[in-house]
């Protein structure tokens, strides 16, 4: 049931759009991650105004808005919830912490709080690389511009501990330089080299897209899948489109390159871990198929005191509960009450599966061990660990991307389904070498009923972790906030957390 008077601001439903989709990708389009020679070089002629507050004076109903971000303070520690996934990424940092988004004006706050940066002494230490900050302010195009990719995305993360220091904000977004800004206008922008490259490659050139495209295409900034490749020397952040968006045309792309993030713990399978492709799965889906675009739902118009019709900027994590009248009622006729129904239905049901998905995945992480402990050999375990990979990049497609329930319910269902096939397949390979090997089935699975029981079977001592963190949090982040006020990069530091 969709309202027929939406607002004339709105993007009507065009078939047109819900064609673009089905259609395959440019002639023109790169089929590969670009040479080092193809990385941006610097360019000192863009100048990046990373620093939020200075928009404050200027723009005071987007600036506030925006700030209203820092009231999104919750968040949930995933792996505690559900310490099947501290077995799936076994030997990866996300096994030791894994948390659900929260307000964008949190980002460089919980990205030095997070375990999985570790806690490094000096620029060249750490777990981490640079690539780790691409997402999480406009201090990241401005580094690009002033280093060039190369020299952005080398090194360690903690080389620019003392650089990155502003939350997603009005640049990442929007050519703060522009006339067009300065008068106002939205003057949308994509700053960052390699996401232009990757709008490029699905069709989706910026500069000539429409507003719709240009709306959805600034979230496309982070909200997305991409890998960490390194065949130019550097560790650079690139975007895997070049078959498609979709779950098997990434995955496709990442086999006939022989891509892996990590070899697996105790599977010692070749894994690949999905980000976060929100972008993806929304242009699957039917708001996305539609022409509803990110902003209609998460940034929606809305009228100050004075009757002034502005975007609100909060971003606002759920907006079928928290900003209804503005977004789904343009739209759809049915009350807050359904619709909020119908998506946390269309939620447990991607749950229910998922969690299914989940214990074969780890059932057959545990057999894979159990195999090799008896003997078997690399040849005898390489398809079933190539199907273990299959599984659980569909599992962590569907998972990873936020939302997926809301943005494409159906194709999140079928993805968990076709991942369920895949770990399957494995576990009945794994059944063939167990028994080729003497061993006894079902074997013995550990107790993984807590995170911490499921640590300690994945040999991690999380509270070495937790101290080190501890100590970095006092020790080097006051250094980095004293010397990025000294550079004038920042007039208040990230706030320490606020956590809920
Ligand atoms: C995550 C992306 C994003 C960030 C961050 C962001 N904006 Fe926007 N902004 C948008 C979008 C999207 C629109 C609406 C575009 C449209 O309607 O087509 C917009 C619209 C605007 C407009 C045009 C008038 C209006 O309200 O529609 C101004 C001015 C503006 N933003 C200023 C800012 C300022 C100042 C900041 C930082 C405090 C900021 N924006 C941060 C995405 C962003
Ligand atoms: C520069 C990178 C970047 C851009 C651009 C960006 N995001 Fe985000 N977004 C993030 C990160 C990082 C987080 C998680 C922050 C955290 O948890 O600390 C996040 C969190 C969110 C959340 C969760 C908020 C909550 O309260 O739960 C939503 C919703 C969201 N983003 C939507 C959008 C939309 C819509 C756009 C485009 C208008 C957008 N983002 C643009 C990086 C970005
Ligand atoms: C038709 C409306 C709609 C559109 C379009 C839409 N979203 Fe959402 N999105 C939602 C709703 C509703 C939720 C909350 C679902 C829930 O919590 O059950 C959500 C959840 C999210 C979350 C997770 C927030 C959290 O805290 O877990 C992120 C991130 C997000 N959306 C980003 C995006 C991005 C990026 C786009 C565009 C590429 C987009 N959304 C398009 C309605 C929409
Ligand atoms: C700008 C208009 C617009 C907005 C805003 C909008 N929708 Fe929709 N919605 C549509 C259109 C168009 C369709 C497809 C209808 C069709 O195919 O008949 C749709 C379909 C749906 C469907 C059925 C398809 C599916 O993916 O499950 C649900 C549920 C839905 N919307 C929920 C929401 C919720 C919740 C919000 C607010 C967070 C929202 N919509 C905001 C236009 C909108």
């Amino acid at each position: 049931m969709v309202n027929s008077a939406s607002a004339e601001d709105y993007p009507k439903t065009t078939h047109e759009k819900a064609q673009q989709l089905q259609q395959p990708l440019p002639e023109t389009a790169a089929k590969r991650a670009p040479t080092q020679a193809e990385l941006t070089k610097a360019n000192p002629d863009l100048k990046i105004d990373a620093v939020n507050e200075k928009f404050a004076k200027d723009f005071p109903r987007q600036y506030e808005t925006w700030a209203k971000t820092a009231d999104q303070t919750e968040f949930h520690r995933e792996v505690e919830d559900d310490p099947r996934m501290i077995v799936m990424w076994g030997g990866y940092a996300f096994a030791k912490e894994f948390n659900s988004p929260r307000g964008h004006f949190y980002a460089v706050t919980d990205v030095r709080n997070i375990l999985r940066t570790g806690a490094p002494k000096n620029a060249n230490d750490g777990p981490q690389a640079m690539a780790c900050w691409t997402c999480k302010g406009p201090d990241v195009p401005r580094l690009i511009a002033e280093w060039g990719e190369e020299g952005y995305f080398s090194g360690k993360w903690a080389k620019a501990g003392s650089e990155v220091v502003n939350s997603i904000g009005c640049a990442d977004c929007h050519d703060t330089q522009s006339q067009e800004f300065k008068d106002g206008k939205p003057a949308l922008r994509v700053a960052r080299p390699h996401v232009l490259r990757a709008l490029d490659t699905v069709g989706k050139t910026f500069a000539t897209s429409d507003r719709t495209d240009q709306r959805a295409g600034v979230c496309a900034n982070c909200h997305v899948e991409y890998y960490f490749d390194k065949s130019t020397g550097v560790n650079n952040v690139v975007f895997p489109w070049y078959k498609g968006r979709d779950v098997d045309s990434i995955e496709k792309y990442y086999d006939e390159i022989e891509f892996k993030d990590w070899e697996h713990s105790i599977s010692k399978a070749p894994m690949l871990k999905a980000q976060h492709p929100d972008f993806e799965a929304w242009s699957m889906g039917t708001h996305g198929k539609n022409g509803v675009t990110c902003i209609d739902c998460h940034m929606a118009k809305k009228q100050d005191k004075d009757g002034k019709v502005f975007t609100d900027h909060q971003v606002v994590g759920n907006p079928v509960v928290d900003n209804f009248q503005n977004t789904c009622a343009r739209c759809h006729d049915q009350s807050q009450e359904t619709l909020v129904k119908t998506v946390a239905q269309h939620k447990a049901d991607v749950r229910e599966v998922m969690i299914k998905l989940e214990d074969q995945i780890v059932k057959a992480h545990f057999e894979a061990k159990a195999a090799w402990d008896a003997g078997a050999t690399k040849e005898e375990m390489k398809d079933a660990l190539q199907a273990i990979r299959h599984a659980q990049w569909r599992w962590d497609f569907a998972a990873a991307s936020h939302g997926m329930h809301m943005h494409a319910p159906d194709v999140a269902l079928k993805i968990i389904a076709s991942g369920l096939d895949r770990a399957a397949d494995a576990r009945a390979k794994l059944a063939v070498i167990l028994a080729k090997h003497g061993v006894q089935q079902p074997i013995n699975y550990p107790d993984i009923s807590t995170a911490e029981k499921a640590w300690k079977v994945m040999g991690i001592d999380i509270e070495k972790e937790r101290k080190d963190k501890e100590e970095f949090i006092k020790t080097v982040i006051p250094e980095w906030n004293k010397e990025a006020i000294e550079k004038g990069l920042i007039l208040t530091p990230p706030p320490t957390t606020p956590e809920k």
